[in-house]
């Protein structure tokens, strides 16, 4: 009886967009999107990314704000650029504004992108009717992780974490073949792993919302320098508009 409760109270939960997390296969992206497509936004991905300023020689970033009504999918650019974080939601870098480095504002016209965020529209209006809402705050940044062979690249936060926006869509842009590690894993609120994931093909998306907990192992290197290439479009929270 009271399982059974605790299940209702979940499913009524407006913040249970996908229950903890959810994968979605390549396909879902790429049936639109042409090989010269994804070359030209992997060169425009390269062209828009430098060392991370809180993270040098672990990552490479570069971020930019947008607002985005996902019914009419008009988006625009917003005027706060920075990105905030509580320290709960990130022991290593919240509860401190970060200016990562700007990703050019084309990025709102290039093709790709917009059907990328017109695809992950369908499950920003379930937020947005829940909510009563037309209009989202997203961050949309780009996250080069890199490791030489015997060293490691990680992410901030570094482990399991719960993040502050309701919605987040973790996009893989590239994973090079000599990547080790660079595993997704979900959590209950115990911390104990259940769920482990490899996001490998162009655009295999992982999206996250604030019912499990989730975490990427370290890269490493086989030979050479590994990269994991992705792209983050994550619908921000009230208390982030810092
Ligand atoms: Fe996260």
């Amino acid at each position: 009886m009271h399982a059974v409760a605790e299940r209702t109270v979940e499913c009524e939960n407006p913040l249970n967009i996908v229950d903890g997390y959810r994968f979605i296969a390549s396909d879902y992206y790429m049936q639109s999107i042409s090989e010269a497509d994804l070359s030209d936004f992997r060169a425009f991905y390269h062209s828009q990314v430098s060392e991370d300023p809180y993270a040098p020689a672990v990552r490479d970033r570069g971020m930019i704000k947008i607002v985005f009504n996902p019914f009419t999918c008009d988006l625009q650019l917003a005027t706060n650029q920075s990105y905030f974080q509580s320290y709960g939601a990130n022991d290593s870098d919240g509860g401190k504004v970060r200016v990562f480095p700007a990703i050019c504002p084309s990025l709102v016209s290039n093709k790709t992108f917009v059907h990328i965020l017109n695809q992950d529209a369908e499950l920003m209006r379930i937020y947005c009717e829940r909510q009563g809402r037309t209009s989202l705050n997203l961050s949309v940044h780009f996250i080069r992780y890199k490791a030489e062979q015997g060293g490691a690249s990680y992410s901030s936060p570094v482990w399991l974490h719960l993040d502050d926006e309701p919605l987040v869509f973790i996009h893989l842009v590239e994973l090079t073949a000599n990547a080790l590690g660079a595993d997704n894993v979900i959590s209950g609120m115990d911390n104990k792993p259940t769920n482990v994931l490899r996001l490998v093909a162009p655009f295999d998306t992982l999206v996250v919302d604030t019912m499990k907990k989730h975490a990427v192992t370290p890269l490493g290197s086989s030979g050479g320098t590994a990269y994991r290439d992705v792209m983050l479009i994550n619908l921000e929270a009230d208390l982030q508009q810092k």
